[in-house]
């Protein structure tokens, strides 16, 4: 199918059009990927292309500089690994970007789950010459849980990779999603020579390659036919490319675009982000067929874009991003209405109204003030500690958004203060970073200790030093004599009540009060549910 056809299909993006419907030309999201992939790179050329950063290294650079720069946290500076969420806004041809960064380590944490949740795709990168690795897989299933459309980028084509139809393959077979390739490489390694775009029936070549800038990219508009095709590519790499693209006209089903932001299908686009093939073309995918912000469900419906009022979602709360700004910032997802600066919208947990005088857009660590904002940003409100994950903001309906769940925790462990003297310190310093999504904070029914749940064991590290540069407390970790934690609730409260009274030395309370269940281990837990059931015993939980 060419441009123009799949455009018909698609949002226009054009500038003008971009102006008169700021909704439609909204593309809000993120990169998933296993780590060493090239998630970084790939995020540092894209906001190059959007023209947000001039100098390729702001994102990446290097050694201390790149440290300094991208890392918030000390931690982070520790294991030279980038642990917080941030959000990147960017223009390019008509439409407006919203990039949410996740975190990208083996080890993630429910944040990563949650900017899931607010954003309306994914270009999911691969190793060319690694293919599907266990991260990836992690974070589609994520996806998958709310069918979210996904592009995949295959990066690395400038190094030894796998046969491309190898990859096409396991996508299509353990992701179970159709592969439609927007185009195909032409060699690989020290032989790439660049892509057939299928979808336009252009050669895009790589030309002279200069250090500090981008590669020439070549582009031949009659594809194979162009007579300049005999020129720059041998007739061995010209008989290859028509035989593999036989091929995929034969295997691949054509690109459907409903499919696709449904989640079915994924387009496929080959190319290098550290020598910036591909990455043009990548973005004008996203443009074109990323969905525009979707429809958030609520308890009550469906919210639309295109409604008028204001309303949002908080899917992140941090704290500190700025030793200079000391302060919280909530990161909130619009899903409706044209929001402008002094606006006041009711926190409706709370029912209280917040004015919200100075939020910010995101550029990486640089901070701007939004005057105004649509349905699909992300804004930035500083608080003091006010507005939590999960919490609804709205200019009139008491609605609440759903489907920003606590995940079960996988580790839990007891925390034991080195001066016993500051427990009520402890107990708020907890509550904060619970708060922020750092942790869950678990407090047995019986005992004093409070136990921590983490989804990962980074989340020690990061607990442990947080909880000693902001809190100037020390603390250590002992083994809880749980390994799993379920939310419990039944049809009758009397069943909810005995199953309690008979279980009190494994029951806990989560932060909200909420009854969990403590198990031993996946037998018992495995057990207990056998037993009791007329209890419901629940991995997740929604925020109230
Ligand atoms: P991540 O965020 O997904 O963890 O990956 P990142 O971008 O940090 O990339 C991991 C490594 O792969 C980096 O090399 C990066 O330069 C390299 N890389 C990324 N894209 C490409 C590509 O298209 N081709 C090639 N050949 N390499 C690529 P490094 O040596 O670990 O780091 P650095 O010293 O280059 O920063």
């Amino acid at each position: 199918m060419s441009e123009p056809a799949l455009a018909a299909q698609a949002t226009p993006g054009s500038g003008a059009s971009g102006q008169a419907d700021p909704i439609g030309a909204r593309r809000t999201f993120a990169i998933i990927a296993h780590p060493d992939a090239g998630k970084t790179t790939l995020t540092e050329k894209l906001l190059l292309f959007g023209g947000a950063i001039h100098l390729a290294g702001a994102v990446k650079a290097r050694g201390e500089n790149r440290r300094a720069r991208s890392d918030w946290l000390k931690i982070e500076q520790q294991r030279g690994i980038s642990v917080s969420t941030s959000v990147m806004n960017f223009e390019y041809d008509g439409w407006t970007f919203n990039l949410l960064d996740t975190p990208g380590h083996e080890d993630f944490s429910e944040d990563t789950y949650r900017t899931l949740t607010a954003v309306d795709s994914a270009v999911m990168v691969l190793d060319a010459a690694k293919g599907i690795e266990t991260q990836t897989r992690k974070l589609f299933e994520v996806c998958r849980l709310r069918d979210m459309p996904i592009i995949t980028f295959i990066n690395k084509m400038d190094r030894e990779s796998r046969d491309p139809f190898s990859l096409m393959d396991e996508i299509a077979s353990t992701l179970a999603l159709d592969c439609v390739p927007a185009n195909w490489p032409i060699g690989m390694g020290m032989d790439f020579k660049g892509c057939y775009d299928l979808f336009n029936k252009r050669l895009l070549l790589t030309g002279k390659e200069n250090r500090n800038l981008e590669p020439e990219v070549i582009i031949l508009e009659k594809g194979l036919d162009d007579p300049r095709a005999a020129e720059l590519l041998s007739a061995e790499q010209r008989a290859k490319l028509r035989e593999d693209i036989e091929l995929i006209e034969a295997a691949c089903p054509p690109f459907d675009l409903e499919a696709y932001r449904q989640g079915h299908l994924t387009p496929v686009y080959f190319g290098t982000a550290l020598k910036n093939f591909g990455v043009d073309e990548l973005l004008k995918g996203l443009g074109l067929f990323a969905p525009p912000p979707r429809p958030q469900p609520s308890e009550k419906r469906m919210v639309e874009p295109t409604e008028k009022a204001v309303a949002g979602f908080v899917f992140k709360v941090q704290a500190n991003m700025d030793k200079n700004h000391r302060d919280r910032v909530a990161f909130l997802r619009l899903c409706s209405g044209h929001f402008k600066r002094g606006m006041k919208l009711k926190q409706v947990r709370s029912g209280k109204p917040i004015t919200v005088s100075n939020p910010t857009l995101f550029f990486a660590r640089d901070r701007s003030l939004a005057d105004e904002a649509w349905p699909g940003d992300i804004i930035g409100i500083p608080n003091h500690g006010t507005l939590r994950v999960g919490d609804t903001l709205t200019e009139a309906e008491d609605l609440r958004f759903t489907g920003i769940p606590n995940f079960a925790p996988e580790i839990l462990r007891r925390v034991r203060l080195s001066d016993p003297m500051k427990a009520k310190h402890l107990q708020r310093a907890l509550e904060d970073l619970a708060e922020e999504g750092v942790t869950q904070v678990f407090r047995p029914r019986i005992g004093a200790d409070w136990i921590v749940g983490l989804v990962g064991p980074l989340q020690l590290d990061v607990l442990a030093a947080r909880l000693g540069e902001e809190y100037n407390l020390q603390v250590g970790f002992e083994a809880a004599p749980y390994e799993t934690a379920r939310w419990i609730d039944a049809e009758d409260r009397h069943d909810l009540e005995q199953f309690i009274e008979q279980n009190r030395g494994a029951m806990a309370d989560d932060r909200d009060g909420a009854p969990v269940y403590l198990a031993r281990n996946a037998w018992e837990l495995s057990y207990t549910e056998k037993k009791w059931d007329k209890i419901r015993f629940h991995a997740t939980r929604e925020r109230s």
